[in-house]
């Protein structure tokens, strides 16, 4: 337990209760326990470093000293479970915000869910979720920030920190209790069935709203202009074929 755990915020659910570790595997990992010891809706797991940190697609997700690695505990039974992507997107908006307005960055959002500041990842999220074909059951959303860490060599390339960027160390708790209390007011309207917002936000800090870009979904490759989200979160692409509504898949801007 430690500074991670008076942030003194204002919001109503997310991040009342906060579990912060000098270590841990997975944030994710460990909030799964939790969730089996019936956690509260909210809960925030935050790890100065994670020894198996997890990324997407089986990915390790490097997690040194100076990152933010978080997970939120959630049970969003109101959300079908084809619109599950609507919290990742809650979740990536959440953190551009942040750190565009404490970082003075230009990040920007890949859809689905990583953070860029110009070609070069700042932030990725992982969500798990338990869930039958029409609810959710729980969900943990992973967020992992690139704040004050070093990066390892694979990384240099296409990765980058907000120390990086700004040539500043940023304050982590400023930047978490920002990302929660923006996160919890999407939560709060998509629970309202409200997803206005969000495909607002969504295009106004994505990195291929209107561009060219090519979809790998599996073997199919799809090309075509971004024309924005639907309200399922789904990427809809205009190609020479007509439109395509997307649901998952890796978008490479051309
Ligand atoms: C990605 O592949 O882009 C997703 C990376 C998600 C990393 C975060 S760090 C906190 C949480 N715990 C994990 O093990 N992974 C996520």
């Amino acid at each position: 337990m430690g500074k991670y755990t008076e942030l003194d915020l204002d919001t109503e659910i997310i991040g009342k209760r906060i579990f912060h570790f000098d270590e841990l595997s997975s944030t994710n990992n460990f909030s799964r326990e939790l969730v089996e010891k019936g956690a509260e809706e909210g809960t925030v797991v935050v790890a100065d470093e994670q020894t198996m940190g997890k990324g997407r697609k089986e990915r390790t997700w490097y997690s040194p000293r100076g990152g933010l690695w978080f997970s939120i505990i959630l049970y969003p039974n109101f959300i079908q479970t084809d619109r599950s992507i609507l919290l990742t997107m809650a979740a990536s908006i959440s953190t551009a915000e942040s750190i565009n307005a404490l970082a003075d960055v230009e990040g920007k959002i890949k859809w689905p869910n990583d953070v860029l500041i110009g070609k070069k990842k700042v932030c990725g999220i992982l969500t798990e979720m338990e869930a039958d074909v029409d609810e959710i059951h729980h969900a943990i959303i992973g967020i992992g920030l690139n704040v004050n860490n070093e990066l390892n060599q694979d990384l240099e390339e296409k990765a980058t920190t907000l120390l990086k960027e700004t040539g500043r160390n940023l304050s982590g708790e400023d930047v978490l209790r920002a990302i929660l209390g923006n996160f919890e007011d999407l939560y709060f309207r998509l629970k309202n069935r409200g997803t206005r917002q969000i495909k607002k936000r969504w295009s106004d800090l994505s990195a291929i709203h209107q561009k060219e870009v090519l979809v790998e979904k599996g073997s199919k490759k799809i090309q075509g202009k971004v024309e924005g989200i639907d309200d399922r979160g789904r990427l809809v692409l205009r190609s020479e074929a007509g439109e395509h509504s997307i649901m998952t898949g890796d978008v490479e801007i051309l």
